[in-house]
């Protein structure tokens, strides 16, 4: 057998197409191996979202040439959204043998066979409907407790700042009856938590001609396997999250009550050019039927600081909002233009990269102040944790998750990954809850 290392960046959607990828170099006679110095095969999934996902990625292309010039025979790959954004621009540096866009991977085996000196191989054509339902990916967690599941691909909305759409192509949804299939599978072999992938997990639309599955009826589908398999899920987008989602959480024990919402400005003015397609006002009362229905939900975000034209009253819309709300956690960036988006071509990046890390600053400090609220109120609480493992701090601790999505960890000696656990919260910090097993 062969040996194939893989680098990945990037969201959750790109660890699972590396399970994919894994799965499909398998049938290629490639098996995983986590060391670079013993691989025949180098490859890094990659993400275009930001310039410094990218650069940051260039910096391994450079490595892992490095580590072809050394070794005879070693193939270097660049996989994912990078490969389809750019194409033939990373063949031409002659550093890498192979670029395979997201839906090209079942080709991998015939493109690395015909790989010749001189005769690099790329795929980047996308696809309207592959979703790679069949394919079992090969788990790369650690924990063997927790999978992700994709249930759909691609994405059809038009943010205007975001590549997505352009590297992952239009939206598509996977077989229910697979998503079910691949849950079941998992759960047989002890993991005791899915998390259903998509840019757009409300979307989720399959029909057979017969059969009309939606969101809130293949969340209710995988919670029926099993009272002892969790159910997450991400991401979902404010514009269309639904009351019927929003009440199959609340309805299901099973199904964890925690949503990531990303909201990316507080100024509907913003919003709007960001053609996110609601307002502020929306999203508060998508927030508020979230907690009137699911008082304990744990909510997270993704906030974008100094786009486009953001004067400084939009800036303090920002602010307003996530203080209003009260986020659990936040992934907060600062905007970076993309070539080839809406915004790249009708609007000038015009906050000065100071003003913006500026005001990305005030952001991170006040989500920072705002965590350590939320997690505060924790305490006192009992909370059901499933347990992962050791915990990475303090290896004489376990740590797992509470429904809501928080870390916590625990002294423990009697229980295991998978294991269900009551604990009860005694102290925090601003991401995790240190807690104690109830009596
Ligand atoms: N610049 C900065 N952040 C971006 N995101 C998406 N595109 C950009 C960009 N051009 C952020 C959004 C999105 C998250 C995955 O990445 O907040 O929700
Ligand atoms: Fe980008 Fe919007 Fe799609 Fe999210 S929903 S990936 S922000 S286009």
């Amino acid at each position: 057998m062969k040996k194939a290392y893989i680098e990945t960046y990037g969201c959750q959607m790109n660890v699972n197409d590396t399970e994919v990828i894994f799965s499909i170099l398998g049938r290629a006679g490639y098996e995983r191996t986590e060391k670079m110095e013993e691989a025949d095969l180098l490859m890094a999934n990659t993400c275009s979202i930001r310039d410094n996902a990218e650069q940051r990625i260039w910096g391994r292309i450079e490595a892992f040439n490095q580590a072809r010039a050394t070794r005879e025979g070693v193939l270097v790959g660049i996989v994912g959204c990078m490969a389809e954004r750019l194409k033939n621009q990373l063949l031409d540096t002659g550093k890498v043998d192979l670029v395979a866009g997201p839906d090209a991977y079942r080709r991998l085996p015939e493109l690395l066979r015909a790989i010749h000196p001189g005769a690099p191989q790329m795929d980047v054509l996308l696809s309207r409907d592959e979703t790679y339902a069949d394919i079992t990916p090969v788990r790369t967690d650690r924990n063997g407790v927790s999978a992700f599941i994709s249930i759909m691909r691609g994405c059809n909305n038009v943010c205007s700042y975001c590549v997505v759409p352009y590297t992952r192509g239009v939206e598509r949804s996977r077989d229910p009856h697979s998503i079910v299939r691949e849950a079941c599978d998992v759960f047989s072999r002890g993991y005791r938590e899915v998390t259903l992938l998509g840019q757009n997990v409300d979307s989720y639309h399959w029909t057979d001609g017969t059969e009309t599955v939606g969101f809130a009826e293949l969340l209710r589908r995988v919670a029926a396997i099993s009272p002892l398999l969790r159910v997450r899920f991400a991401t979902s987008h404010p514009k269309d999250i639904s009351d019927e989602v929003i009440e199959t959480m609340a309805e299901h024990e099973n199904i964890c009550k925690h949503i990531h919402l990303p909201v990316q400005s507080g100024s509907t003015r913003l919003l709007e050019k960001m053609r996110r397609k609601y307002t502020r006002e929306w999203y508060l009362e998508r927030v508020a039927k979230i907690r009137s229905l699911i008082p304990d939900c744990g909510l997270t975000t993704d906030v974008i600081a100094g786009f486009c034209s953001e004067t400084p009253q939009d800036h303090r819309d920002t602010l307003s909002l996530m203080d209003q709300v009260g986020f659990d956690w936040a992934f907060m960036f600062a905007y970076s233009e993309r070539p080839g988006t809406l915004a790249a071509k009708q609007y000038p990046d015009d906050v000065p990269p100071e003003e913006k890390n500026r005001r990305l600053n005030e952001i991170i400090q006040l989500q920072g102040r705002k965590s350590l609220e939320r997690y505060r109120a924790q305490i006192g609480r009992r909370l059901q944790v499933l347990v992962e493992g050791p915990s990475k701090r303090n290896p004489a601790q376990l740590c797992g998750r509470a429904s809501n999505s928080m870390m916590c960890v625990f002294p423990d000696t009697v229980h295991r990954a998978g294991d269900y656990v009551d604990v009860v919260v005694k102290d925090c910090t601003s991401a995790t809850l240190i807690c104690e097993l109830t009596a």
